[in-house]
This record gives C-alpha cells, sequence and structure tokens, in this order.
C-alpha cells in the first residue's frame, strides 16, 4: 500500500509529499457543480484538463450528496471522481461543501436544511442568515460525523493515495453583518471571554471589553474555530490526510465588510490555530489586484497553498512568480474545466460572474506552458531557494523591477516597451497582453537564468575598478517532454534587446570578465 500523504517540514520549508517525494500541485480548482455529474465530467471537465497538463485537481465533495438521507451514505460521485482521476493519471484534493460554502449553507442535505433545530446565524437586523450558526452543537456533530464518514470511506478505499488533501468546509464567515445574532450566539458574546481566549491574548472581560473593535470578528473567529476543529479533527483521526482552509483575501488593506468576518484570514490565524489544530494550512482565493501583498501575508503563516485563483490572461505569470516567490505547496487557479474548454455562451453561469466565465483565448494554453516549465524547473527552483539564488517578478502597476545583486544588477521592463528601451516605455502592454512575471536564477557565479512572460531582462554587472564584464553566450532553452533542450544561439540583435513576449519562455545568459 502507497504511503499517506503528508507535510513535511525542514527548517521553514513546508514540503507536501506525495508516494514520499515532494509534489507541488500545479492544476486548478473545478467549478462548483461539475463534480456533481460524472458523465459531465466526462464530456466537460477531463478533455479540457488534458490540455492543461496539470498533476492534480480541486473537486467538490457534496454533503447534500453524499449523505442524502441521515445515516444513508453514497459514495457514488466521490468513488466515480477518484476512479476518473485514477484513469488520467492525476490527483485530487477534495474539497468538502460540508456546513459551510461561502459563508453559507447551500450544501447542507435537505434534512439538515428542513429542520430548524439546526438553527442559523442571526443577522443585526434579527433576520435569519441561510448559514447555520457555528454555536448549533446538533449541526456541527452531524457534519462531523459526515466528515468522518467521508475520510473513513477515503481510507478505506483509496489505496492508490489519488486523494492527497482535503479542504475542510468552503469560504467560512459571516457575511454583511459583524457577527452572528442569533439567542446562542448572544448568550455567549455578552459573557466573560472564555478562558483560552484570556489566556491566549493575556486579556479578560467580555468580549467588547476585552478586544474592543475586534470583538466581533475575534468572536466568530472563536464560534467557527472551535466547529471547524472538531470536524476536521474527528476525520484527522481517522485518517490523517493533510488538511487546510480557504478563505476570501479580497486584497490589502482589508475593509470592514470585505470579507466574512471570522473567516480564517492572518489577523486571526491566533485564533484558528489554537481552536483547529488539525488544520494544517490557510490558504487565500486570490482574485485581488494586491495578488503579491496577499501571498506575502499568507506566506508568513504557513507554506503558500493557493486553492483559487482567477482564471484570466495573467494566470500563467502569477503562476511563475507564485511558485519561484514562495515555497507553494499549490497553485490552482478558479473554475479550471472553463478555462481550458469554455463554458458555452447560453451557460447562465458565464454570464452572472466574471469569476465563472471563460478566460480569453489563449490563456489556458500559456498556463499549460507555464506548468510544464514548471514541473521541469521545480527542483533547480527549490534548490535556489534554499541558497537564495532566486529572483522572482510580477508587475502589478510599476513599469519596471529590479535587484541589486553584490556584482550584478538585474533589471526587468515589463510589458512590451521594454523591448529595446527605445521602442517604447518600459511598463506598456499592448492590449490584452499579460501583465510581466518570471523569476531568474543565478545558476553559476556569471550565468543566469531567465524565465518570464511579458518582460525584458536585462542582467548587468557592476563595474568595479579595472574590470569589465560582458556577454559570453545567450542561449533560448526550450521546455519538451523530455526536459529542457538547447533552442537558439541568441546574439545579435536578440542578444542586446531580447524581450520575452506573451508565451513563457527561458534564457540563459553567461558572462565573461576582462581586465
Ligand atoms: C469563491 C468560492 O470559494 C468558490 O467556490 C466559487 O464560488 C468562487 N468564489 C466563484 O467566484
Amino acid at each position: 500500500m502507497k504511503p499517506i500523504p503528508y507535510l513535511k517540514q525542514e527548517g521553514k520549508q513546508t514540503t507536501l509529499m506525495v508516494d514520499n517525494a515532494p509534489f507541488l500541485i500545479l492544476g486548478g480548482e473545478l467549478h462548483n457543480s461539475s463534480g456533481s455529474d460524472l458523465n459531465y465530467m466526462e464530456e466537460h471537465v477531463w478533455p479540457g484538463l488534458r490540455k492543461l497538463g496539470g498533476n492534480c485537481y480541486l473537486t467538490p465533495v457534496y454533503w447534500e450528496c453524499m449523505e442524502p438521507e441521515r445515516g444513508k451514505y453514497d459514495f457514488t460521485l466521490v468513488d466515480g471522481v477518484i476512479a476518473q482521476a485514477r484513469r488520467e493519471g492525476v490527483r485530487l484534493v477534495l474539497l468538502w461543501f460540508g456546513l459551510w460554502k461561502n459563508g453559507g449553507s447551500s450544501y447542507t442535505p435537505a434534512w439538515v436544511k428542513t429542520n430548524s433545530d439546526y438553527f442559523y446565524m442571526c443577522g443585526m437586523d434579527g433576520r435569519m442568515v441561510e448559514s447555520v450558526s457555528p454555536f448549533c452543537e446538533d449541526a456541527v456533530k452531524a457534519d462531523q460525523e459526515a466528515f468522518s464518514r467521508l475520510m473513513e470511506h477515503l481510507r478505506d478505499t483509496d489505496e492508490e493515495r489519488t486523494v492527497i488533501m482535503v479542504q475542510v468546509e468552503n469560504e467560512t464567515g459571516i457575511w454583511g453583518h459583524p457577527r452572528d445574532y442569533c439567542k446562542a450566539a448572544d448568550r455567549l458574546f455578552y459573557q466573560e471571554i472564555p478562558g483560552e481566549m484570556a489566556e491566549l491574548y493575556g486579556t479578560c472581560g467580555t468580549w467588547e471589553e476585552a478586544f474592543g473593535l475586534n470583538a466581533c470578528d475575534y468572536f466568530m473567529a472563536w464560534g467557527l474555530s472551535r466547529a471547524v476543529g472538531r470536524i476536521a479533527e474527528a476525520g484527522k483521526k481517522i485518517y490523517g490526510l493533510p488538511l487546510f482552509m480557504n478563505c476570501v483575501a479580497i486584497g490589502l488593506p482589508l475593509r470592514a465588510g470585505q470579507v466574512p468576518g471570522g473567516g480564517p484570514l492572518p489577523r486571526v490565524h491566533k485564533i484558528w490555530r489554537r481552536f483547529a489544530p488539525a488544520i494544517d494550512l490557510y490558504g487565500p482565493d486570490l482574485y485581488s489586484p494586491f495578488y503579491k501583498e496577499a501571498c506575502d501575508d499568507f506566506a508568513a503563516a504557513n507554506a503558500l497553498i493557493i486553492p483559487e485563483t482567477a482564471q484570466d490572461k495573467d494566470t500563467a505569470s502569477k503562476a511563475l512568480y507564485t511558485v519561484a516567490a514562495y515555497h507553494t505547496v499549490c497553485f490552482s487557479p478558479f473554475g479550471i474545466d472553463g478555462m481550458m474548454m469554455p463554458i458555452s455562451e447560453n451557460d447562465l453561469l458565464a454570464q452572472t460572474n466574471s469569476d465563472l466565465g471563460g478566460s480569453p483565448a489563449g490563456a489556458g494554453e500559456r498556463l499549460a506552458k507555464a506548468y510544464r516549465i514548471l514541473h521541469v524547473l521545480w527542483e533547480e527552483i527549490r534548490e535556489a531557494q534554499k541558497n537564495g539564488r532566486i529572483y522572482a517578478f510580477l508587475q502589478q502597476n510599476e513599469p519596471r523591477a529590479e535587484f541589486l545583486l553584490k556584482d550584478y544588477v538585474i533589471d526587468v521592463s515589463f510589458g512590451d516597451g521594454g523591448i529595446s528601451g527605445h521602442l517604447g516605455q518600459p511598463g506598456h502592454r499592448k492590449e490584452g497582453a499579460p501583465i510581466g512575471g518570471g523569476f531568474i536564477i543565478r545558476k553559476e557565479e556569471d550565468r543566469f537564468l531567465v524565465c518570464g512572460i511579458s518582460c525584458n531582462v536585462q542582467v548587468k554587472p557592476r563595474y568595479a575598478g579595472r574590470e569589465h564584464v560582458f556577454i559570453l553566450d545567450k542561449r533560448e532553452l526550450l521546455c519538451t517532454t523530455n526536459g529542457l533542450v538547447l533552442g537558439r544561439i541568441l546574439n545579435g540583435d536578440e542578444r542586446n534587446y531580447m524581450a520575452i513576449g506573451e508565451e513563457p519562455s527561458i534564457q540563459e545568459i553567461a558572462f565573461y570578465h576582462r581586465f
């Protein structure tokens, strides 16, 4: 039997281990409803994913389908999707759509929905919110039981370890109200804070006395983390796969009401870590223009896992940047099936939410190329990260990026304007072109590998004393199924002004010294 996937910690580097070997998830998350019909998966999902060539896909598992009647479990969809993934030679991360999905409870089975003993949260206005209250013990127990059965089923049937990780719930938190105001919540909110919270923050009193303006957020984080913590722990005891949670990360600075209160954002990770220790990682759903800032924020807390990000013309640039800049465990654009096989025009989904719509032509192919490169270069990237020899860049609004090394300067101008420095302004990009992104690895003292999209990377020596440094050679590298192979020798115009266009590409450049 194959070993159970796990997270390996070496110093600050966390690595997902699958079949006892390091594994970087380069894939995508399926649309919410794709996994509810195995025929749909065959016709509309796998053909597109084959073109992408990812190694793992994030696929929902629905409580309402798995336990349609209390205590009667149906694993047809779970087993079906696992069998399909196995046939395709890829792994899965299952997303447990249980009590909470995007702050609501639409994936609970009908027997939960129609029984008001499983009571809902209440808003400030006294109106019910369609979301089970985390203070409803019976509901948490019911989810705990169902999640445990799922993990038990995986343990007993998935000997191949096709499923390598599980996300517990989806984007928990309360939207549109500072906290849950139902009776059970109110009772707790006006009491003294629990001993563990007092100890954690070195404070006391009621929630408002202890936490002032943060009272509602901390209260929700406490309530939700206790609930999800119990669900996660029960499942993990049965089958110890790595567990994680996703959360809305709209951007920084976060404004009140922009994100669901109490969800596992970095500002309340301390609470989540204390009350939900079975959750290994927290990752951002990153649709924000503040992409780098949000990554920094989450990467400071744990290895970077991006379960969702926008699928658009820039996704490939972000993939190159993310894997090079952080200890990344997973990069997964949302709605990947739509990215690879555009949703038909008359599909309502495509028209109602821009995150759901298809991406511009070519974006999927570009991502496929970036994934191929990352698969080939990942070991080298990890090695370079350990030795501090890697420089990653991603364009947000800036026209260029610069890295000052002791003896070299790396000057990255983004877009097509940087092509020669005289053809246009750095930062200029033609309409619809992807943003600049990529990385540089210092392979040897005087040899650099450059990989990117929409950029012109100039590695220039910093002259010292009488020494002069010139380009020895510049070479194009091509990514094939057999790894990297040498392409053109880049000399003449291509040596002096070799911009990297809209498709990911790799060059290697070496220098020589003269006195
Ligand atoms: C974030 C959620 O986590 C996903 O399941 C999906 O609903 C996307 N939003 C759609 O934008």
